[in-house]
C-alpha cells in the first residue's frame, strides 16, 4: 500500500488532520489500534473553543454540533461559598465555548471521512513506524491477521501520549519539558440534569471540584483526588457527599444527584516535546504535548498548539497542594479575588479560555 500521508491514530488530531488534507486534495490513510465502536464511545473532554467549532463548520462536519452543542457565554469561579461569573462574551467581543462531547466529535469526523470513501483501518495490531529519515517512511501493522506495509511521503504521529510514534524517535533527538502534579481528577458521568447552566470551577479547602455537563440530561463532575486514587474506595454515595461539600454555597444552592453511569481517575501532567518533527515523522496532539484538564484545552490543543501556560496557571489557581502553607492559601484566594473583581484579569482568563487566534 502507498499513500501521501500515513496517519497513526484516529483521535481528534488524526481525524481533523485527515479531513484538512482531504480538503487540500492530499491523500491519507488512518491506522487506528482500537475498533470504531471503542473510539466512538470513549468518554473524554467536552469543551470546544470557538476556533474548533469554526473549523468543524468549515470542514462540513458541524451539523449535529449545531443542533446538540450547548453554547456557554461564561463560567463560574466559586470560592469562599460564593460564585463569581466570568462573562466571556462581554470580555472577548462576543466569543463563547461550546459543550459537545469529544466522542461525538469523533463520530462526526469518522462519518465524514468514510462517506468520502477515504480509508480508516480500525483494530490494527502491532503498529510500528520505520525509515523515518528516508525518502519513503513506512507504517507496518497487521489487519485481520494479515501483515501490511504502508509506504508514505510523510507520517503523522497522532497516536496520543502512550502511542508508539514519539518513542520511535531516538531519545537524543528529543528534549522533554514536563511537570507532574501531586493530584488527579476523579470524574463521574451522571444521569442528572446539570445543576447550573454554566460550568463551575470550585476552589475549596478540601480540594478542587468541577461541575460540567454533556447535555441537558447528563452531568459531568470532577473532584481533585490523589494521583494514584483507587476508584474502588469511592462508592457513589461518597462521591456525591464530597461534591456537595466542595460545591456548597452560603445561599443554599442545590446540587442535583442522579445515577452514576461512568467513573474513573485521570492523571494530571504538563508535557511538551521539542522538536515535534523527526525526519518525515510529525507529532501532533497528545503524542507531542499534554496539558492538565483544568483549562479544558486537551482536545482543542490537538487542533491548535497554543496553551501550555494557561492550563498550568488555571490548575495552580484552583487546586490545593499538599505543600501549601497559610501564605499560599491566602495568595490563591487573593488571586481569585483579583480575577473575579478586575476586568483586566477576568479578560485574560476569558480570552485564553475561549481560545487565542490560531494564526
Ligand atoms: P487521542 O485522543 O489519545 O487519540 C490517539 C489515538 O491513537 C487513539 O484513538 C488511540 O487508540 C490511537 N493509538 C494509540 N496508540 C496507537 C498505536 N500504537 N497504533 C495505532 N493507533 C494508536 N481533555 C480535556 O480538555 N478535558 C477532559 O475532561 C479530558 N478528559 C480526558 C480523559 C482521559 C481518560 C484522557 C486520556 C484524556 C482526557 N482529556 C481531556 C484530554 C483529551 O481528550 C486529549 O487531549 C485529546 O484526546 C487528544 O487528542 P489526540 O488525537 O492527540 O489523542
Ligand atoms: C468536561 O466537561 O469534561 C470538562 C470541562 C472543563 C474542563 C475539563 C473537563 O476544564
Amino acid at each position: 500500500m502507498r499513500t501521501q500521508v500515513g496517519i497513526v491514530g484516529a483521535g481528534p488530531a488524526g481525524l481533523f488532520l485527515s479531513l484538512l488534507l482531504q480538503r487540500e486534495g492530499i491523500e491519507s490513510v488512518v491506522v487506528e489500534m482500537h475498533s470504531r465502536k471503542y473510539v466512538e464511545e470513549r468518554i473524554r473532554a467536552g469543551v470546544l473553543e470557538q476556533g474548533t467549532v469554526d473549523l468543524m463548520h468549515k470542514l462540513g462536519v458541524g451539523e449535529r454540533l449545531k443542533l446538540q452543542g450547548l453554547e456557554h457565554g461564561g463560567i463560574e469561579l466559586r470560592f469562599g461559598g460564593r460564585g463569581h461569573r466570568i462573562d466571556f462574551r462581554e470580555l472577548t467581543n462576543g466569543k463563547c465555548v461550546t459543550i459537545y462531547a469529544q466522542h461525538e466529535v469523533i463520530k462526526d469526523l469518522i462519518a465524514a471521512r468514510l462517506a468520502a470513501g477515504r480509508p480508516i483501518i480500525f483494530a490494527a495490531e502491532d503498529v510500528s513506524v520505520h525509515n523515518l529519515e528516508g525518502a519513503s517512511p513506512e507504517i507496518h501493522f497487521r489487519a485481520n491477521g494479515i501483515s501490511e506495509k504502508l509506504e508514505c511521503d510523510f507520517i503523522a504521529g497522532c497516536d496520543g501520549f502512550h502511542g508508539i510514534c514519539r518513542p520511535s524517535i531516538p531519545a537524543a533527538a528529543l528534549r522533554i519539558f514536563d511537570r507532574d502534579y501531586p493530584f488527579g481528577w476523579l470524574g463521574i458521568l451522571a444521569q442528572a440534569p446539570p445543576s447550573s447552566h454554566e460550568l463551575i470551577y470550585a476552589y475549596h479547602e478540601r480540594g478542587f471540584a468541577l461541575l460540567s455537563m454533556r447535555s441537558p440530561e447528563i452531568s459531568r463532575l470532577y473532584l481533585q483526588c490523589a494521583p494514584d486514587e483507587n476508584i474502588a474506595n469511592w462508592a457513589d454515595e461518597r462521591i456525591w457527599k464530597e461534591l456537595h461539600k466542595r460545591l456548597e454555597t452560603t445561599d443554599g444552592w442545590n446540587l442535583k444527584e442522579g445515577p452514576v453511569i461512568q467513573k474513573g481517575v485521570t492523571g494530571m501532567r504538563s508535557f511538551v516535546t521539542e522538536p515535534m518533527q523527526f525526519g518525515k515523522l510529525f507529532l501532533a496532539g497528545d503524542a507531542a504535548h499534554i496539558v492538565p484538564p483544568t483549562g479544558a484545552k486537551g482536545l482543542n490543543l490537538a487542533v491548535a498548539d497554543v496553551v501550555q501556560r494557561f492550563s498550568w496557571w488555571m490548575t495552580s489557581l484552583l487546586h490545593r497542594f499538599a505543600s501549601d502553607n497559610p501564605f499560599d492559601e491566602r495568595r490563591q484566594l487573593a488571586e481569585l479575588d483579583y480575577v473575579t473583581s478586575s476586568r483586566a484579569a477576568a479578560q485574560t482568563l476569558a480570552e485564553n479560555y475561549v481560545g487565542l487566534p490560531m494564526e
